[in-house]
């Protein structure tokens, strides 16, 4: 399969936001979207976006994971850019629509659909840096995409990053294109300098995220993570994985915790990054000032391996799904 977010279904889902109300969304043929020069998205970034799978079990109909959850996170993030908010029933039936529509396309687990629904302002005025955009399309593209691991499991090399931030402390739990072109620089750079892969970002000595991921410490016992606030975007892989460790019989230790902890930690607690499009990424290697400090032995970890499995089963159809965290289509 190509490279992950370089294929899509032949059709998204779209709907304009015009004269005050949500239109009739309908499914189009993938095309270019014709947009006027002076929308308000070029020029004041009004735009934001979620991203989720679908899986086909083998009873061929698709599962959602978490659909409800990251239509509320786009709802909360449309409202921080002061967009239109959609409807929770309009989007998720939006993407319910074109899952069912692309059943036959959805690979089967450990591939999936991965599901793009994205809002931009499309206000005609480019005087409106600080006035809203009170027209915006809304549209959800379709990816199949492949095993993030299917050429092995390599664990990932972090550079830990104590003076940049990732984003601005408003805008960090909104799932906005302006975070990522925040960290953009300063995760190439460390790329180039370093020849790590992320840059993990601790603000002020506490470690927070990397660009595109929530980050989690997981020893035999324990998982200790940042908890919730505005500055990171709240996953839904951290979220999940939380709740099955507590099942599972983890301490789970959300709280705040300093580089310097982190640096001591690894020599015996497993690193790892959590997001959808790869669930949990194993870190091998972290550089500070400098330096390396290798996780454990530097491989993965049992602990990471099993937490990614317990959530695996679940969107694979493998283990009962308790939470409530699938929904059925087909
Ligand atoms: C900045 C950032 N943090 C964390 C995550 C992980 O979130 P989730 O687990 O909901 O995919 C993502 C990916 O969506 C992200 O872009």
């Amino acid at each position: 399969m190509s490279q992950f977010g370089t294929e899509f279904c032949n059709e998204i889902s779209l709907v304009r936001y015009e004269d005050g109300a949500w239109q009739t969304p309908s499914i189009e043929p993938l095309a270019p979207l014709p947009m006027h020069p002076a929308s308000h998205v070029f020029h004041y970034a009004s735009t934001c976006f979620e991203g989720f799978k679908a899986y086909r079990w083998q009873d061929g109909k698709a599962r959602i994971f978490r659909l409800h959850d990251h239509v509320a996170r786009m709802q909360k993030s449309a409202a921080s850019l002061r967009l239109p908010v959609p409807d929770a029933d309009l989007l998720a039936n939006m993407v319910i629509g074109l899952v069912a529509h692309h059943i036959r396309d959805i690979p089967e687990p450990p591939s999936s659909l991965y599901l793009r629904p994205t809002l931009v302002g499309t206000l005609q005025n480019i005087g409106a840096a600080a006035a809203p955009s009170t027209e915006a399309t809304l549209f959800v593209l379709a990816s199949p995409v492949g095993d993030y691991f299917a050429g092995g499991a390599q664990t990932l090399k972090l550079l830990v990053e104590d003076e940049r931030a990732r984003t601005t402390e408003q805008l960090g739990s909104t799932k906005t294109g302006g975070n990522y072109a925040a960290a953009l620089a300063p995760t190439l750079e460390a790329k180039e300098k370093y020849g790590v892969d992320q840059v993990l970002f601790c603000p002020d000595g506490y470690v927070q995220e990397t660009g595109a991921a929530n980050f989690l410490l997981i020893s035999d016992d324990e998982i200790i993570t940042k908890p919730l606030d505005t500055s990171f975007l709240h996953g839904m892989t951290r979220d999940s994985i939380l709740k099955l460790g507590a099942e599972l019989g983890y301490t789970i230790s959300e709280r705040n915790f300093t580089v310097a902890e982190l640096l001591e930690r690894v020599s015996t607690y497993e690193a790892t990054l959590s997001g959808t499009a790869a669930c949990l990424s194993p870190v091998g290697t972290l550089v500070y000032k400098g330096e390396e400090i290798s996780v454990r032995d530097g491989s993965a970890g049992p602990n990471t391996a099993k937490l990614q499995k317990a959530l695996q089963d679940i969107q694979y159809g493998l283990a009962q799904d308790t939470h409530g965290w699938l929904t059925e289509v087909g």
